[in-house]
């Protein structure tokens, strides 16, 4: 059998999420018009004898109790979530829960942030570290240079893809691949996880400092049952033939930010084409919206039939668009209504949020940039005729002049 375990986090963790993680957990927000946990879940179900998936955070068991029973149904898989009384880290939060983990006797353990987008190659994993015998298989990939600094850096060797040296985010070049946050364990993994809390515990009692001092008081300094998965145990274990890597040729992307959470939307609507293809609406009935490129609108909303929408947009539960609105690249929430001849362009407009007519809400769509796209909190009115240009909202405001490149507080 086999297990999957999703590190959800908590509340403390979304804050570049801002402002939309003040009401929505972070991995329950929509990409491609399902929580963003749902793509990694789904991609779990092509894991052969998977008998369990298991989210362990510190969010509040409410938030996330919907969600878990309806996928369970859906999947027939069972899903649960456990909630860590304090934040353990990404390998503590794991070792916490091993009892629970380990009930039905697993073979295998895969691990998985939730804040990762790509195409989860699961199975393909578990055959590749089965064929290398280690401890643990992650997923890796190629980005460029300038951008690996964000991400845990490593070197593995080419023929037997052993990982060699692994660095959590250096200051210095190190190598431009990293790692995806992807992985496969044998049960291996919480001795592992035990043998650094216990070295801590260790340490904290010993009563001189012996040679690395300066390591020392950093490792003092966590708890001894916070374990983090990169520095704690991938970096000491690199090179040692219990970790080797898998490398993905497909998309991956990490989603820290609103913008790359509409990024990812793109990427996931893309790929419900190849997969799911009936999630993605099309303009074909002659009293719908006219619709361009992928688009995901949830059954309850109401669009007019002279709107024209995509691509890349992603309409949630119980929105109304009028005549003559035009969506491009958006994330429209729940409640939303946008008005007659409204332009929504590169933006996420948040929960009840209201758009009046011929007002613009736009940005020119750069994922890297702070204002590179403009999102508007939750219960936010622009009145009619208003134009938000690279702009961030926060919840309840009512915009009655036009404005750009500001965060209105
Ligand atoms: N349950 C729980 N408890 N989850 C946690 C905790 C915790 O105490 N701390 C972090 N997580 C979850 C986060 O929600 C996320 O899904 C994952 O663990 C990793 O989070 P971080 O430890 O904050 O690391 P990161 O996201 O900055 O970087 C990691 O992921 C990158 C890929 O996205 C590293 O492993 C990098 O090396 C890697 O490139």
């Amino acid at each position: 059998k086999v297990v999957a375990v999703i590190m959800v986090g908590g509340p403390t963790k979304g804050t570049r999420f801002r402002p939309l993680s003040f009401n929505t957990p972070k991995p329950l927000f929509p990409l491609a018009g399902q929580p963003m946990i749902h793509h990694p879940i789904s991609a779990c179900k092509k894991i052969p004898n998977l008998a369990q998936i298991f989210l362990i955070g510190f969010y509040e068991e409410r938030d996330f109790a919907l969600y878990v029973s309806s996928i369970s149904n859906e999947l027939k898989v069972p899903v649960r979530y456990l909630k860590e009384d304090k934040p353990h880290g990404s390998a503590g939060g794991l070792y916490y829960f091993r009892n629970l983990i380990m009930e039905e006797l697993p073979s295998h353990i895969f691990l998985l942030n939730c804040d990762v987008c790509c195409n989860f190659p699961l199975p393909e994993m578990l055959v590749a570290h089965r064929r290398y015998g280690g401890m643990g298989t992650l997923l890796v990939i190629k980005v460029s240079a300038e951008s690996a600094n964000q991400f845990g850096e490593l070197v593995a060797d080419p023929v037997t893809k052993e990982l060699l040296h692994y660095t959590e985010k250096p200051e210095t070049f190190v190598s431009d691949l990293i790692n995806c946050g992807v992985y496969v364990f044998t049960p291996e993994i919480f001795s592992a996880i035990q043998d650094v809390s216990l070295d801590r515990e260790d340490r904290a009692t010993l009563p001189h400092f012996s040679s690395f001092e300066a390591l020392q008081l950093a490792t003092r300094s966590l708890p001894t049952d916070f374990v983090r998965l990169d520095q704690d145990i991938l970096s000491p274990l690199a090179g040692k033939k219990k970790l080797y890597t898998y490398e993905t040729m497909d998309f991956w992307e990490q989603i820290k930010t609103p913008a790359m959470s509409l990024k990812c939307s793109a990427l996931y609507l893309d790929q419900f084409r190849h997969t799911t293809a009936h999630l993605l609406a099309s303009g074909d009935g002659t009293k719908n919206a006219t619709i361009v490129g992928d688009v995901y609108i949830h059954p309850s909303a109401k669009v007019h039939s002279t709107a024209k929408i995509g691509p890349n947009v992603s309409i949630s539960a119980n929105v109304r668009v009028a005549a003559g609105a035009r969506l491009i690249s958006c994330i429209i929430l729940d409640d939303v209504e946008i008005k007659e001849n409204a332009v929504v362009m590169h933006a996420i407009v948040g929960w009840k949020s209201s758009i009046g007519k011929w007002s613009r809400v736009q940005a020119e769509g750069d994922y890297n940039s702070k204002l590179g796209i403009t999102i508007l909190g939750e219960a936010v009115t622009v009145e009619d005729e208003i134009v938000v240009i690279n702009s961030i909202v926060l919840p309840n405001k009512t915009l009655n002049v036009s404005v750009q490149e500001e965060i209105i507080l």
